[in-house]
């Protein structure tokens, strides 16, 4: 089983250069992946010039390791949006992200790139005659919101289904054939992008300056911060931002099971199935599920878990891959695209897509380029970042900030598993006290010791071991570092720091 996403393994590496000098632009987009990219390209479209930074790789951090359906049918969105916003706001949702859809094979097509799309229905299922309410609501409030929606009790997948919600005409792709298409695109129309090159500071003014970590400065008029998790987070966005870590497995199976779809069903954890063109006679199964919080233990266990429901609906499909990633999820479920906070007009974001970044990542290129030009579409509002309804996100607002503080004094007391680093057995990691420090303490394969600052360098959490990854994980807005102390996925922009033991 290799252990790295399909799509990164089925598309060559891009080699993007590090930005070396000052430079200046109209627009900053900070973060390639496909919020930024789409962000990037339609601004170039729009006459804009554009210099997109990447901490990483582009199209290799959360985008390069998504299922890459392609859907209006975000599990049960409508209905919560008509309960919560009125019917109005759950029209402009479906129309909004209909258009974001349509607008990947208009540019699929007038590029001519073969990012393999695929049209196929979009279901969101029930396996229980228990959880059927939300299903039947769900399928009423997306025929109400204008889209081809219906109740369905037949799908193409391999065991029955208590009911489902069916959505016509979406989509899946190969999100980086896409994308990778799409930056040679920008590049070739003088856009700029610059990889290896993090972000570190920002100074919203006229104009804006982005300082890097390797001490250069970009300056623009405006600045789009497209870095998954909000990076310079002056409007708060992370006290309404929960994080979502989840597992993706991927087994060939027989073309003749292909189940002719996209799936969910918010059931046993959450099960997600596409598939992808694959060798000849075989479609690439691709399952995803078992969320929990960054930071939580046993990530093995509900791998095992992961696997053994695909051999189990799937019998004979070996698992050829696996990998994860993570999303967070606004308070009110939908994203945040558009001005970062009150106090600016410069400076935008794009975030907090609930594990549907494939149309709302497009449509946030749509929309900040929209706004960016001076036109703001019908839907602006509803994805506008400055919306707070106390109300109706008290609750979810209030369960997250409790969970957050639980993390942020509780992990602090919590005793380690391990007595000492000397009772660590090779390739085990704890947060272990060391003189009346905290370190993440990490013993490798061959023996020896790696120990860094258990603090997130974001808000000061104490990170955990993530036993399946090898890293360390941050419970409270979802950072990660590797074992030596770096960067892997934001908010954190700052390295844990190393400790000698
Ligand atoms: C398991 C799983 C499956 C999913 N499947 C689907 C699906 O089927 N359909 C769907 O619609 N959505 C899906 N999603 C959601 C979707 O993948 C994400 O919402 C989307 O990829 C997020 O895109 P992004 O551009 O915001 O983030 P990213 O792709 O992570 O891009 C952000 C970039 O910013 C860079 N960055 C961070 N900090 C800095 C900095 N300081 N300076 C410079 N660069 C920086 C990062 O390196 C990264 O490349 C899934 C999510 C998960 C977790
Ligand atoms: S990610 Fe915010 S404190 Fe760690």
């Amino acid at each position: 089983m290799r252990e790295e996403s399909f799509w990164l393994t089925s598309t060559p590496a891009t080699a993007y250069p590090a930005l070396t000098g000052d430079v200046t632009a109209d627009v900053i987009v900070i973060g390639g992946g496909i919020a930024g990219l789409s962000t990037a390209w339609e601004l170039t479209e729009a006459g804009r010039r554009v210099a997109l930074v990447e901490a990483g790789r582009i199209a290799a951090g959360v985008t390069g390791h998504t299922t890459a359906k392609l859907s209006v049918l975000h599990t049960l969105i409508y209905d919560r949006v008509r309960r919560s916003s009125g019917p109005e706001a759950a029209r402009q949702y479906a129309t909004s992200q209909q258009q974001a859809v349509e607008r990947v094979a208009e540019v699929a097509a007038r590029l001519a790139v073969d990012c393999e799309l695929e049209r196929v229905p979009s279901f969101t299922y029930a396996e229980s005659p228990g959880s059927l309410g939300p299903v039947r609501a769900e399928a009423e409030a997306a025929a109400e919101a204008g889209l081809p929606a219906s109740f369905v009790t037949g799908t193409g997948l391999p065991f029955p289904v208590a009911g489902a919600v069916r959505v016509e005409n979406q989509a899946q792709f190969h999100p980086r054939k896409y994308l990778l298409a799409l930056a040679a695109d920008l590049t070739r129309r003088g856009g700029q992008i610059f990889e290896h090159t993090r972000a570190t500071g920002l100074v919203d003014g006229d104009p804006c300056r982005v300082t890097t970590e390797g001490g250069h400065t970009l300056t623009a008029a405006n600045v789009v911060i497209a870095t998954h998790y909000p990076i310079f987070d002056r409007g708060l966005l992370f006290a309404r931002l929960e994080p979502r870590r989840e597992l993706v497995v991927a087994a060939p199976i027989p073309a003749a099971l292909d189940p002719g779809g996209v799936y969910i069903t918010p059931d046993q954890n959450t099960r997600s199935v596409r598939t992808a063109p694959y060798a000849d006679g075989q479609r690439l199964l691709i399952v995803t599920g078992e969320h929990f919080t960054p930071g939580a233990a046993d990530v093995t266990v509900r791998w095992q878990r992961l696997i053994d429901w695909t051999h189990e609906r799937y019998p004979g499909a070996e698992v050829a891959y696996r990998w994860a990633t993570q999303d967070n999820s606004t308070t009110d479920q939908v994203p945040f695209i558009g001005p970062f906070h009150a106090g600016t007009r410069r400076v935008f974001v794009a975030a907090g897509f609930g594990g549907w970044g494939m149309s709302s990542g497009v449509l946030s290129g749509q929309l900040l380029s929209a706004l960016l030009t001076g036109i703001a579409p019908p839907w602006a509002s509803l994805y506008d970042p400055r919306r707070l309804h106390l109300l109706r996100e008290a609750g979810p607002l209030l369960k997250l900030q409790a969970k957050t503080a639980a993390h942020l004094v509780g992990d602090r007391l919590r005793p380690s598993p391990v007595e000492s680093v000397d009772d660590l057995t090779p390739g085990s990691g704890a947060v272990v006290r060391v003189r009346g420090r905290q370190c993440a303490a990490y013993r490798d394969r061959a023996g020896e010791l790696h120990a860094v600052s258990a603090r997130c360098t974001h808000l000061g959490c104490i990170v955990s071991f993530n036993d399946a990854e090898t890293t360390w994980d941050c419970p409270c807005h979802g950072s990660r570092f590797a074992t030596d102390g770096t960067v892997i996925h934001g908010p954190a922009v700052r390295p844990l720091q190393r400790e000698e033991i």
